[in-house]
């Protein structure tokens, strides 16, 4: 059985301090958990989340990288660096990168590869827009994100990635997609998976669901056949919200 995996996304918040004061508040909160639990901070926290961290069962994660491994990028992180101070998991492709940062398919891709090249684990992001969703397109979208996502990947490389299903509609909004919704379209990226790669690989590989989770919902969409746990913005910024989350199953 696949396990669940739980990663909060912090996106543009929380000082060194406010890290620090988190973890010593959360991690006794989720040390009996049997999840997986990830916490995907800005670049200024890392150093202090993996410091504060070690000796608990939380694992760190960035939210960018740039592709290259070196070079004249100003204002670029790579994998190397990331992975360098401990870092685990970097989120890749995120809807708001997408959005407001000129991600592409084509970036999503390259920077799969350089995380992966270091040992970093790509949590790869898809979704649709509310529009695409009305107008029929929803599977087509998504397949399409993983397969340009997943681009000249080899089957080993699968079990080192995480694919988050975050509806674009959902995110921050409030309104979360309902469980079968998200239960369907994670599947049908699982079905793509299997296209590609066999049925066994599109078993194992952990497929999020994000968008709007909360400690109120969290059982419900977890506990769906294809969910493997939830990418979580907004509720991941307070200890005790989040560790119910974490906690959907206790
Ligand atoms: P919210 O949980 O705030 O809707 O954000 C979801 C998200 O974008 C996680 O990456």
């Amino acid at each position: 059985m696949r396990r669940k995996v739980i990663a909060g996304n912090w996106k543009m918040n929380m000082l060194p301090n406010e890290t620090i004061n988190f973890i010593e508040q959360f991690a006794p909160l989720v040390k009996d958990t049997k999840n997986e639990v990830i916490l995907c901070v800005p670049f200024t926290d890392l150093f202090y989340a993996l410091l504060h961290v070690q000796g608990t069962n939380i694992k760190i994660g960035a939210q960018n990288m740039h592709w290259e491994e070196k070079g004249a990028y100003t204002g670029e992180v790579s994998a190397q660096m990331l992975k360098s101070i401990g870092t685990e998991y970097v989120i890749i492709g995120h809807s708001e990168r997408r959005q407001y940062f000129a991600e592409t398919d084509e970036t999503v891709n390259k920077k799969i590869k350089s995380a992966l090249a270091v040992g970093l684990k790509p949590i790869v992001c898809v979704g649709e827009t509310l529009e695409q969703r009305e107008n029929g397109k929803t599977e087509e979208i998504v397949t399409n994100q993983v397969e340009k996502a997943f681009n000249n990947l080899k089957a080993e490389d699968l079990k080192n990635i995480i694919i988050a299903y975050e509806p674009i509609w959902a995110i921050g909004t409030g309104k979360t997609a309902t469980k079968e919704e998200a239960n369907e379209t994670i599947a049908q990226i699982r079905k793509k998976v299997a296209e590609m790669y066999g049925q066994n690989d599109a078993n194992e590989i952990i497929i999020q669901y994000g968008g709007s989770v909360k400690a109120s919902n969290a059982k419900e969409l977890f506990e769906m056949s294809d969910i493997d746990g939830g990418l979580v913005g907004g509720a991941s910024l307070k200890p005790d919200e989040f560790s119910k989350i974490v906690n959907f199953d206790k």
